[in-house]
């Protein structure tokens, strides 16, 4: 059996792309499967942990046992995502994601209900004003402050500087996307809540440990997990991994190396060097 090194911690992970409309019909998006985060989603209930995974762009993994899965597009949603999850108040999720959104893509959700996922809609039980919903903020004794933020989602540095209401037509011969930078959701989780144990990931094909330290201190993470992507073997839609996890000056040790295993390895590896630092 899995040591319980996260038992009664309430884990938020962020998985899979982001989904940033162009039009109705159109996206900018990402190769990523997603695979990490639910592997590590899985790993940390087997920990002992409490789950929210909230997943973004179109994964199409099947829902974790016993985790609390929230189905996001864009960036700009999964950080109002993360926000609330963190704070403990993803039960009021669906609503403000409505208000934050124009609509103009929300067809994409329709994606979801394929699969028998546990979202956090639960906008259907109640039957009072909609305008009322929105600005309600669920205060009761259920609201609950994550433990630890783990970011494996692939966020989409750039987004369309408006998406158009209606599907553009063909008519010039060439066009021009106007892009903006995206939030970094990492960043600004981790900066706003300086108790929290935050993980972040990093892709980078040269300078590995220079890069992971940069980011461990201007985001203020616990513990950053690198992939190296020069490797054509493991990564992304693959269901192999391998990673160099650094850690924050705070704790004894400088590095570990994971050699390349299976996702699933690599998360239950993951979950305990996380288990066994957050002890630290
Ligand atoms: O800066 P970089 O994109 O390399 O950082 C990667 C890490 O930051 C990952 O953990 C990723 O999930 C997170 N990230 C984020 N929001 C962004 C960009 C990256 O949460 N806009």
């Amino acid at each position: 059996t899995t040591p319980q090194l996260l038992a009664g911690k309430r884990v938020v992970i962020t998985a899979g792309p982001t989904v940033e409309a162009i039009d109705p019909v159109r996206y900018l998006s990402n190769h990523s499967s997603g695979k990490m985060g639910f592997a590590l989603a899985r790993a940390c209930v087997a920990a002992g942990a409490e789950v929210i995974l909230i997943a973004g762009g179109k994964v199409a993994l099947p829902t974790p046992l016993n985790v609390t899965r929230i189905d996001v597009l864009s960036a700009e949603d999964m950080l109002i995502a993360a926000q609330q999850c963190v704070d403990g108040r993803h039960s009021a999720l669906q609503y403000l994601l409505e208000e934050e959104h124009d609509h103009s893509h929300d067809h994409m959700h329709d994606h979801s209900h394929e699969h028998s996922h546990d979202h956090a809609h639960n906008h259907n039980d109640c039957d009072c004003d909609k305008e009322h919903e929105h600005t309600e903020i669920i205060t009761d004794d259920s609201v609950k402050v994550a433990d630890i933020f783990i970011a494996t989602a692939a966020v989409a540095d750039y987004r369309t500087e408006e998406a158009a209401p209606q599907k553009i037509k063909k008519t010039q011969d060439a066009m021009t996307l106007s892009l903006v930078k995206n939030p970094d959701i990492l960043a600004t989780i981790s900066l706003a809540h300086p108790k929290l144990f935050v993980v972040g990931f990093a892709a980078e094909t040269q300078d590995v440990e220079r890069y992971a330290r940069g980011k461990l201190v201007s985001k203020d993470l616990d513990l950053i997990a690198c992939n190296d992507v020069s490797r054509a073997d493991i990564g992304f839609a693959s269901d192999d991994n391998a990673m160099q996890v650094f850690f924050s000056e705070r704790y004894e040790h400088d590095s570990v190396i994971l050699e390349k295993a299976s996702k699933e390895e690599i998360a239950k590896q993951l979950a305990t060097i996380i288990g066994e630092t957050i002890w630290q």
